[in-house]
């Protein structure tokens, strides 16, 4: 079943075409990735499907209903979570509670009550409290869950985003460039995590430079050039298609 389904999707900022009459889809419980050269138009196809832009042109679809134009929280109710391309965790808080205060942006208040957990009952507290440990062992990272979010290693951070993104029981997750700033191990490691996303029956599309990454992990991988897409299909096709490969040998920092 198709989960996500961009259709002509267009996305302009003055002068700049980001995104150009992009369409692509997303079956549930795939993995899927959207690469390309900086600036091709890969976060602004993010926040156009999380509802933090609104497409110039288009319709975006997920889980059969359009969802174009909804606002982030909407989005982010009907199933949709996401992490960004720069960690963004709480200080002073710690890895459990960062994980906490995802599973309140799915739902009623905003992020700034889920910070300040009004609204929360003491029940409510705990169950979302033994949700958040539940995740944190799921990812491995169970024995951070104490430690001040933002003095734990780059890579730690990363599977504190990621459960967050979790504790919303998001339908899709939109990972944008998970494995940018970790070491080769981290990256290996975050591998095996978005797998294991994927079994818990979670889909996931992800923004990635890390090609040998993507290659690895993905059912699909649409490349985007200049705002538009030029390829889509499995990994092996990708990586011989002549007019990917002319991009990639002409930009250096992919
Ligand atoms: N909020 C914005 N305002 C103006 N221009 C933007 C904005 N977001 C992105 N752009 C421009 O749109 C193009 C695509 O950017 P982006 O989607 O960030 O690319 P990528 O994530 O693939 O590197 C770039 O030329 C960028 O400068
Ligand atoms: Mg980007």
């Amino acid at each position: 079943m198709r989960l996500l389904e961009v259709q002509e999707v267009s996305k302009r900022f003055g002068g700049v075409q980001a995104v150009n009459r992009v369409s692509f889809g997303v079956d549930e419980g795939m993995i899927k990735a959207v690469i390309g050269p900086n600036g091709a138009g890969k976060t602004t196809l993010f926040n156009l499907v999380t509802g933090m832009f609104t497409p110039d042109d288009g319709v975006i679809s997920f889980a059969g209903e359009p969802i174009q134009g909804l606002p982030p929280h909407q989005v982010a109710a009907r199933g949709v979570s996401r992490t960004f391309q720069n960690i963004r965790l709480f200080d002073r808080m710690t890895a459990l509670e960062n994980v906490m205060v995802g599973r309140h942006l799915r739902g009623r208040a905003g992020f700034v009550a889920g910070m300040l957990r009004l609204g929360w009952t003491r029940r409510e507290e705990e169950a979302v409290r033994e949700k958040a440990r539940e995740l944190m062992e799921f990812l491995g990272i169970g024995a951070l869950a104490d430690r001040e979010a933002t003095s734990l290693a780059y890579g730690q951070q990363r599977a504190v985003e990621l459960a967050r993104a979790l504790a919303a029981d998001p339908r899709m997750v939109l990972l944008d460039e998970p494995a940018a700033g970790l070491n080769m191990r981290e990256t290996a490691d975050l591998a095996r995590l978005i797998g294991r996303i994927r079994e818990r029956g979670v889909t996931v599309l992800l923004v990635e430079h890390d090609m040998s990454l993507v290659m690895e992990i993905s059912d699909e991988v649409a490349v985007l050039s200049y705002g538009e897409k030029i390829a889509d299909a499995v990994p092996a096709a990708v990586q011989k298609d002549p007019q990917v490969v002319r991009v990639y040998l002409g930009d250096e920092e992919c």
